[in-house]
């Protein structure tokens, strides 16, 4: 595994990768693996000949007053994860490489980047606009015939799918199922800001999506919605949102078709701010009849 450490480097790569008949895939991360990135890794080893693994903590997706500076860190042990899930290359860039001084492009999705966690009670679209600036900025660097990213963060899945057909890249982009601790907890790396008693309240998260996905089946979708607002509040845990969209506008849900419904959280848990979502499939026949 080589690590490359400019644009520079990642540049010479690319080209390199031109002349090479293999496929390339690229995975990006902000590191502090888990098996929620090693799922990915593992699609991108089992499909590509040559598997990127990009780990830059980006800071223009964090507002001020976030966990920029406290984001959870650990280089070398992500490079031996990396490596033993099969990465060829890192790419770990500097901040002050990214973006030098003089930096002043945007990349922004309109719309979707507006609500939920953009929304301006939650990061805002600030978040996303860094998000898509540096994943455009991913693409173009590395040049991946396929990049994979986790249905956790489910909103900016649709972002990021939107961005790359809008600005045409060749990319394929792929999404792949969240992967959850034994007790249904999705994976993240701020995780592990949760001292047990938390970690043990960040529970009720998944069994609250759990209890929206029963009750729409029998009740429909604002009884649902109530229910695992409820189960929340039970639990001690106020959510920042707790809303019914369609994935692929995230317009509102009213759960009356046969189209899916993401139900999509955000919750701050004792000071640490966690999200997770479900995909519901309406079953119009289990369903009753408003
Ligand atoms: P990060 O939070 O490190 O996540 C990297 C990738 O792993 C993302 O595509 C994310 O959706 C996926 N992922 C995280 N937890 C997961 C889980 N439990 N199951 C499946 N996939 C999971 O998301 C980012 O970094 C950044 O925003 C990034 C896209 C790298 C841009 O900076």
């Amino acid at each position: 595994m080589k690590v490359l450490r400019t644009p520079g480097e990642m540049h010479d790569l690319r080209e390199w990768f031109r002349d090479q008949p293999e496929t390339v895939g690229l995975v990006p991360t902000m590191g502090y693996l888990h098996e929620g990135h090693n799922s990915l890794l593992k699609a991108a080893r089992e499909e590509n000949g040559f598997v990127v693994m990009s780990l830059f903590v980006n800071p223009t997706q964090f507002k001020a007053g976030e966990d920029l500076s406290t984001y959870p860190r650990d280089e070398e042990r992500d490079l031996v994860i990396a490596e033993s899930s099969g990465v060829d290359f890192i790419y770990a860039p500097a901040p002050d490489d990214i973006y030098p001084s003089g930096f002043a492009t945007k990349v922004e999705v309109e719309g979707l980047t507006e609500v939920l966690c953009g929304s301006e009670t939650s990061r805002g679209p600030g978040h996303f606009a860094g998000v898509t600036t540096i994943v455009a900025k991913l693409l173009n660097a590395v040049d991946p015939d396929v990049a994979y990213f986790g249905q956790k963060d489910a909103q900016q899945a649709t972002v990021i799918r939107r961005m790359a057909e809008d600005l045409e890249f060749r990319t394929r982009i792929v999404i792949l199922p969240t992967v959850r601790e034994r007790d249904g907890l999705a994976m993240s790396s701020r995780n592990a800001y949760l001292s047990p008693e938390s970690r043990e309240r960040a529970t009720a998260i998944w069994s609250s999506l759990l209890e929206t996905e029963s009750v729409f089946a029998e009740q429909g979708l604002d009884a649902a919605l109530d229910a695992g607002r409820r189960h929340l509040e039970l639990a001690g845990i106020t959510p920042e949102y707790f809303e019914a969209r369609y994935p692929g506008t995230l317009d509102p849900a009213d759960g009356n078709g046969t189209d899916p419904v993401l139900v999509a959280v955000a919750a701050n848990v004792d000071g640490t701010r966690l999200i997770d979502n479900i995909l519901i499939e309406p079953s119009s026949t289990h369903r009753r009849t408003k």
